[in-house]
């Protein structure tokens, strides 16, 4: 991203990226048996005011007071985008929005990644909520398109799926 738009200061993207969710340290902690849970702090704070927090203490703590820790602050407070999904603030700078433009990317790919294990190829989800209730299609690869033509499973009734086309 960074060789294509050579404004963005890619020291303070790779920085704001690296610790843009530090705070989940604080919000989460796991069960006994594994299963992640809200702290207190988690739940009346969440992990951006959180990791904007740690950053401060660690740069107090190291002596370092510049705009540059203000920057990586704002990264931080801003990376949810907007307000109605959880940010402090909108991003003011190139890096802030880029970091949002990647935390909302990589949001979204787990969501496909994680629907295709649950859904047969050539087939639709049902509405995913994390993406504003979207019903996404899982495509086949050529050993799963081969496999369905040589089935005979085209002729089938689905349940309100796809319907397989050949490449
Ligand atoms: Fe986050």
């Amino acid at each position: 991203m960074c060789s294509v738009y050579t404004d963005l200061d890619a020291e303070m993207l790779i920085a704001a990226a690296a610790l843009h969710d530090i705070g989940k340290i604080v919000e989460l902690k796991t069960t006994m048996t594994g299963e992640a849970d809200y702290t207190i702090d988690g739940r009346l704070f969440g992990h951006t005011p959180i990791g904007i927090q740690m950053i401060e203490k660690a740069a107090e703590e190291l002596g370092v007071k510049c705009e540059r820790i203000r920057l990586l602050e704002h990264c931080i407070a801003a990376h949810h985008g907007k307000a109605e999904y959880g940010a402090i603030t909108v991003p003011a700078t190139a890096e802030a929005q880029a970091l949002n433009i990647l935390d909302t990317l990589d949001a979204k790919m787990y969501q496909f990644e994680d629907a295709y294990r649950s859904v047969d190829c050539g087939m639709l989800s049902g509405k995913i909520f994390a993406l504003d209730n979207t019903t996404i299609y899982r495509p086949c690869d050529e050993k799963e398109l081969e496999k369905y033509f040589e089935s005979g499973e085209q002729n089938a009734e689905t349940d309100g799926g796809g319907t397989l086309y050949e490449a």
